[in-house]
């Protein structure tokens, strides 16, 4: 069975995909069942109904650009992508007045191991970016747009073309958008698939034609993004929460989350568990009631989830059996929410191991132009390469944190941080793993489950 016969099973079953139904209060996925994404569907679920209403075309005055901002700032959403950065807030430093040509850039990059929401979103929901894109470019005055997508999606990439060319056709992408004054050119762009390509300046090289590789910051995108203009990058799932805020307004967005936590969250839910998917819930849901949905652990009883894909800091079951999932309440317990990518351990798991796949993946996408990081994640990665095959000092335990602490925030880009934060989360929580491995030159955990073998 080639790789997309296993997707197209796993699809025809609703499982690993969004429209299994097992959604609280979904806006983003609501009433998708993986054949309805055209414009003719997405307009039967009222779409465009929100850019139509901006526009005044809905019998009532248009709104003018502050109007639309300030409603996106009540709505408390909150960039998707990673940082979670206010996005009303961003998109207020676009200078509005700049004469020259600027623009609109969606990040479809999706490279976060374990991330796998706006794959669905552009697959099954595609105008809904579409709309909300073209919302975000009349609120900032800007004319022209592009959607970088991951090179890997290719089939994601056609589908979206097939979605623009609608859009186009409908006169809800082009110029005189509905007969009104405001023009807006869509355009899909194919990635390279590299994860460093997510990175919002590296993505604006790569998009350019130029090897894809972070810019210093200062300037920001704001200032100087595509091709030197004005710019403002949101994640997928940021512009696909839009067209719900201006239709039922910001405060109702904010109301079904939690303050300064608003709307609605898509978590990619993996690993040890039953039901593997995508699943939008309101923010602020407990893990349990997630971990619920998704079909429970699966394979032994929960150890660790690392709640914010693969660069977010593992949280022990303890912990986050207690916690929601929000921004400010994961932070809070010492990870972060990240791009919502949910990675289920059950204790079967062992953690060196785990990490040494991470380490792994971390060294082979630094892009290298920074010395801590292109140096630091290959120390990383062959230290805990080391210590996994029991080849590992008792001095490597200080040394790894050390590294780690050396990358953390002196690199151009936050892959530094991305590789270093799960080693630290590692040792705060699992140390004993580690250094059982060094002392014992065997793993605790598979030594354990051969343990419990016996007894039963
Ligand atoms: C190494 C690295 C990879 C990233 N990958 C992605 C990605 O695949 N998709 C994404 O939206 N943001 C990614 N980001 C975050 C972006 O730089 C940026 O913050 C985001 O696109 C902003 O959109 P938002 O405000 O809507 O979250 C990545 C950041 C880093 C440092
Ligand atoms: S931190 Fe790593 S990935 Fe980012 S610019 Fe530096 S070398 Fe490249």
């Amino acid at each position: 069975m080639n790789v997309q016969q296993l997707l197209s099973q796993f699809q025809a079953k609703g499982l690993e995909t969004c429209f299994h139904g097992r959604h609280i209060n979904p806006q983003i996925y609501d009433g998708l069942n993986g054949r309805n994404w055209s414009l003719q569907d997405y307009v039967a679920r009222g779409g465009y109904q929100a850019l139509r209403t901006i526009l005044g075309l809905n019998g009532e005055a248009a709104w003018t650009q502050d109007q639309v901002i300030a409603c996106v700032k009540e709505s408390g959403l909150r960039g998707r992508g990673g940082a979670g950065f206010p996005t009303g807030l961003k998109w207020s430093f676009m200078p509005r007045l700049f004469n020259g040509q600027k623009y609109l850039v969606c990040n479809s990059d999706e490279g976060e191991p374990g991330t796998c929401k706006d794959r669905d979103i552009l697959e099954f929901n595609p105008h809904i970016v579409i709309e909300g894109m073209a919302i975000a470019a009349y609120a900032m005055g800007i004319s022209v747009g592009y959607n970088y997508i991951h090179g890997e999606i290719f089939q994601t990439y056609e589908r979206f073309e097939v979605a623009l060319d609608e859009a186009r056709a409908a006169g809800f992408l082009g110029d005189r958008i509905q007969g009104s004054e405001f023009s807006f050119q869509l355009h899909a762009a194919h990635g390279f698939g590299a994860y460093i390509c997510g990175e919002e300046t590296a993505l604006l090289e790569s998009l350019e034609g130029k090897k894809g590789q972070p810019r210093f910051k200062p300037p920001f995108p704001a200032s100087f993004g595509v091709y030197g203009k004005p710019t403002t990058i949101n994640n997928t799932e940021t512009f696909a929460a839009v067209p719900w805020i201006i239709r039922n307004g910001g405060a109702a967005y904010l109301a079904c989350g939690k303050p300064n936590n608003g709307g609605t969250k898509i978590f990619s839910v993996s690993g040890d568990v039953a039901l593997p998917g995508n699943y939008e819930v309101p923010m602020g849901t407990p893990f349990s009631k997630l971990l619920e949905l998704a079909g429970g652990v699966q394979g032994g009883a929960l150890k660790a989830v690392i709640p914010g894909g693969s660069s977010a800091p593992v949280l022990p079951a303890s912990i986050m059996m207690d916690i929601t999932m929000d921004y400010d309440a994961i932070a809070k317990a010492g990870s972060m929410l990240g791009s919502g990518a949910v990675i289920v351990l059950n204790d079967t798991r062992c953690m060196v191991k785990s990490l040494q796949r991470l380490s792994a993946f971390y060294m082979h996408e630094s892009c290298g132009q920074c010395t801590p990081c292109r140096e630091g994640t290959g120390w990383l990665s062959r230290m805990v390469d080391r210590i996994e095959t029991g080849h590992g000092k008792p001095s490597d335990m200080d040394l790894l944190d050390n590294v780690a602490e050396n990358i953390m925030g002196r690199t151009i880009c936050a892959l530094g941080d991305a590789a270093a934060m799960p080693v630290r989360g590692m040792l705060k929580h699992f140390r004993h793993e580690f250094e059982h491995h060094i002392t014992h030159k065997t793993c605790m955990v598979s030594s354990q489950a051969h343990a419990s073998h016996h007894h039963d």
